[in-house]
């Protein structure tokens, strides 16, 4: 009698257990704060910014230790040559393992050679709509855009035109090519977009999606493309979710815009993020209604990312001037004919 009485209460101690650990997963012991705290921050803040030194070399340091994206960003003949277990970042008990069909489709060693200096990360957010940024996100050595975003002219004074990294789930290429299963040449001519810049896939991130990252590999192959295509290293996708785990983003898995701004963060000595606002109002005094994307306002599936969570932790890296956000207008270009310096909108 008494022992089974003891063990229904045990069974409630631990369901209790439990139940704590699930609320502390879902609200952590800090408080992430509220959409209008944040907003009224950010307009607070103005333009305002100063780069930190210390901090840029700090957070290189921290990420090179944690996730090294110099060697192990992309898939490398160097880092994975042939028998190479490469194990599935978005799966468990998932691995490839790199054999002669696939070892020749990676490139040598890693496409980034520090120093990279000014670098633009460019999400997708509708913020950028009427920003004016194209000419300063053309005018960074390096720029890297997230899931094949257009490009065309309407949208060229906000986004600008160069491209040297973007990146292509295969989600996309399932839905918007048909998977390559049907006709390739709309794929070919829409990549045209992106000129002879890095194409990155997580192509080891989950199995469906292998197939098809392999398919857009041989497709541009065999079109001569002049665009590269690199395979995303599981085990970098692995560790930058883990780095940003451990600072209090709680997402199943982390945005694209996350992952690049990360490796910006490592490889670059000036980093500046564009379109990354994931609010519906922005940021200025009149709150004006912001889509999702600056093409569209499709939502995404819910749940999966916590924008807000990486939204606060970007910010914090831009207060303390590690990196530099850009959720405001880009300054107009100067008058015709005049030459004048670009002006810092510190009101002064
Ligand atoms: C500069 O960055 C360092 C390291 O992240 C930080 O401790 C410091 O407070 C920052 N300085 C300013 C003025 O924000
Ligand atoms: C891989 O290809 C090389 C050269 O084409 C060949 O010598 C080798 O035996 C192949 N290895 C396997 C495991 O098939
Ligand atoms: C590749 O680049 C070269 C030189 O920039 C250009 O002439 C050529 O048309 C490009 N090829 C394709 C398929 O885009």
């Amino acid at each position: 009698m008494s022992g089974r009485c003891c063990r229904s209460k045990l069974s409630v101690w631990a369901a209790l257990c439990v139940l704590v650990l699930c609320w502390f997963y879902v609200f952590p012991v800090y408080r992430l704060p509220s959409y209008e705290e944040i907003v009224d921050e950010v307009s607070r803040q103005g333009h305002a910014w100063r780069k930190n030194h210390t901090g840029i070399h700090v957070y290189r340091k921290l990420l090179t230790e944690c996730c090294d994206p110099q060697r192990i960003f992309a898939v490398t003949k160097e880092n994975s040559p042939i028998g190479k277990v490469l194990w599935y970042d978005g799966e468990l008990y998932k691995s490839h393992t790199v054999s002669n069909d696939t070892y020749p489709l990676f490139v040598q060693d890693s496409p980034l050679r520090r120093p990279l200096k000014k670098c633009a990360v460019v999400g997708n957010g509708g913020v950028l709509r009427h920003s004016g940024c194209g000419r300063d996100i053309d005018d960074a050595d390096f720029v890297m855009r997230c899931n094949l975003p257009p490009l065309s002219k309407e949208y060229m004074e906000d986004v600008g035109t160069r491209t040297h990294l973007v990146t292509a789930n295969p989600s996309i290429i399932e839905k918007r090519f048909q998977n390559l299963l049907w006709s390739r040449r709309s794929f070919v001519e829409s990549m045209q977009a992106y000129g002879s810049s890095y194409v990155y896939m997580p192509a080891f991130s989950m199995q469906p999606g292998t197939e098809p990252s392999l398919r857009a590999y041989h497709t541009l192959a065999d079109a001569r493309s002049n665009l590269t295509v690199l395979f995303a290293h599981p085990d970098f996708l692995r560790s930058v979710g883990a780095f940003w785990r451990g600072r209090g983003v709680h997402a199943r898995r982390l945005s694209t815009g996350l992952f690049l701004a990360s490796l910006a963060l490592g490889v670059c000595d000036e980093v500046t993020v564009y379109g990354f606002w994931p609010f519906a109002a922005g940021p200025d005094p009149g709150r004006r209604p912001v889509s999702h994307h600056y093409y569209d306002d499709v939502l995404p599936y819910k749940w999966f990312h916590a924008m807000p969570e990486e939204f606060v932790q970007l910010w914090r890296l831009h207060t303390a001037g590690t990196l530099r956000m850009r959720v405001d207008q880009c300054s107009p270009p100067p008058p015709d004919g005049g030459e004048g310096e670009e002006r810092v909108g510190t009101g002064g």
